[in-house]
């Protein structure tokens, strides 16, 4: 066997996260920001909505569509030894089976005898004993008694029907994890893509789990985005593969903003690994909600060759490798960093939110609230702003709009007074507001300012987009 290690192993952030964490952004603040901007609130509202069902605004849709984007460009487009695929999210019976999620894929539920509210078994634990093996008596968050019976295993996947005919042959499954595509199509995506092992095939999409107590705003909800990648090596080249990637997706969440030191690794104890696992470790952000503290953002696991060996034997299709520089046939191995896509949106948001004092034009401190969001997960990337509404500013801002736009998702506002506007795309995160005012139609230069430090620049139109493509990278 003669496959390659990973060559470099960049050296983890962990050491970094010496001073504790500093995030002290509670969820409400976020959830509020989010509904006033129109950013998430919550799915089908006029009809009282369902619960822990979100949807995405304008500025939402866009954020989580850039996070998206820069896992999607650091995961795929920057490598040559990694490819996309996209998977129907109805599956047939047989890929959950052979998976072992029909089995295994579940969560101990428990059910109060007196007010009927029912929860997950170890979340209660963690919550009354500090741990999620905790002992002792539970009580019901709800009503107070200490009635539950004992814990059932419930299995998290939604079921529905194919076709008009609701029977057993008609039974497909929403996917709980985009994972088993790269599995089930490996042979064909490796074909196709002519790589051979250590080589990627990378996935992002909805999931689906029927969630007992979903909550914390779209931490944990019962639809919601991964962003997955398979990474099939040789076996015996795995455990060091597997510390490359927990490497890389930790510098991944560091370089686009999130602070190191609300950044961790945690190290899945031997009791707690999924049945597929050889070792995983999670990706931890610090949250200040109480119930949410050090919380998982992504799983990094060493799969083995659980899972193509299983389909396999379920399918009778043969999903080894066959290595032909060394005339021998093996079934690789595989790490997976598993993402939320939405949950790492709200990380995003949290780490990103400031509330800084500065003084406002008479030299009294207003405090400000800028969400310092990286430019590349910024809703958009630019705002052009005419000083008033008159119509001899709107042409020369429309020209100035139209020339910007076709580069960057650009906003166009002319409504409410500049100060407000400014203070408006803080909030939102936009990194560069353009104005346009009275000297610009003689001059043709716009003043721009940062987001950041507020300072402002006056810049010729015509070099308007080359002086902010050097400062928003891509
Ligand atoms: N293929 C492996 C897998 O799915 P996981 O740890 O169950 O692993 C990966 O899920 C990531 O998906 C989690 O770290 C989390 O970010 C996200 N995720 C899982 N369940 C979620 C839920 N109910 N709501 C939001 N995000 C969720």
């Amino acid at each position: 066997m003669t496959s390659q290690t990973p060559a470099t192993t960049p050296a983890s952030t962990d050491d970094d996260a010496t001073t504790g964490p500093t995030n002290t952004t509670e969820l409400a603040t976020i959830v509020e920001l989010c509904k006033r901007r129109g950013i998430i609130f919550p799915t089908a509202e006029i009809y009282g909505g369902v619960r822990a069902t979100w949807d995405y605004g304008p500025l939402g849709v866009e954020l989580k569509e850039n996070v998206k984007r820069q896992w999607w460009r650091t995961m795929v487009q920057l490598r040559d030894d990694v490819v996309g695929m996209e998977q129907a999210i109805l599956g047939p019976s047989q890929v959950w089976e052979a998976s072992g999620h029909l089995a295994n894929f579940s969560d101990p539920l428990v059910e109060c005898a007196n007010c009927n509210n029912r929860f997950r078994e170890d979340h209660l634990r963690e919550e009354q004993f500090g741990d999620e093996r905790g002992e002792g008596t539970l009580s019901c968050p709800n009503c107070g008694q200490q009635k539950f019976g004992d814990a059932r295993n419930f299995n998290l996947m939604f079921k529905t029907h194919s076709g008009p005919l609701a029977d057993d042959n008609s039974v497909v499954w929403m996917r709980p994890e985009t994972a088993q595509g790269m599995f089930v199509d490996f042979t064909t995506v490796q074909r196709a893509s002519r790589k051979k092992p250590p080589f990627g095939i990378a996935q992002q999409g909805k999931s689906f789990r029927n969630e007992i107590t979903p909550g914390n705003f779209i931490f944990r909800t019962r639809e919601f985005e991964q962003m997955e990648m398979e990474f099939f090596v040789e076996p015996g080249t795995d455990e060091d593969w597997h510390q490359y990637w927990i490497d890389e997706r930790m510098a991944w969440y560091a370089d686009l903003g999130i602070r190191p030191e609300n950044l961790r690794i945690r190290e899945h104890l031997d009791d707690e690994l999924s049945h597929y696992a050889k070792r995983t470790v999670d990706v931890e952000y610090f949250f200040a909600d109480s119930s949410l503290g050090w919380n998982e953002l992504e799983g990094i696991a060493n799969r083995t060759d659980f899972d193509l060996n299983a389909h396999s034997e379920a399918s009778g299709t043969d999903l080894s490798y066959y290595d032909q520089a060394n005339e021998e046939r093996w079934t690789p191995y595989v790490i997976e960093p598993a993402a939320g896509a939405t949950r790492a949106t709200l990380a995003f948001l949290i780490d990103a939110y400031t509330v800084e004092e500065v003084p406002d034009a008479k030299g009294n401190l207003q405090a400000r609230t800028v969400l310092k969001l990286d430019p590349r997960l910024a809703p958009y990337k630019v705002a052009v702003l005419p000083l008033s509404k008159k119509d001899e500013l709107r042409p020369t801002a429309r020209e100035v709009f139209d020339l910007l736009k076709v580069e960057w998702m650009a906003d166009y506002d002319e409504t409410q007074s500049i100060g407000r506007r400014y203070r408006r795309h803080d909030e939102i995160g936009t990194p560069f507001c353009v104005t346009v005012d009275f000297d610009t139609i003689d001059d043709r230069a716009v003043t721009v300012r940062d987001r950041d430090t507020m300072e402002q620049d006056r810049v010729a139109i015509d070099d308007l987009v080359a002086y902010l493509a050097a400062r928003l990278p891509r």
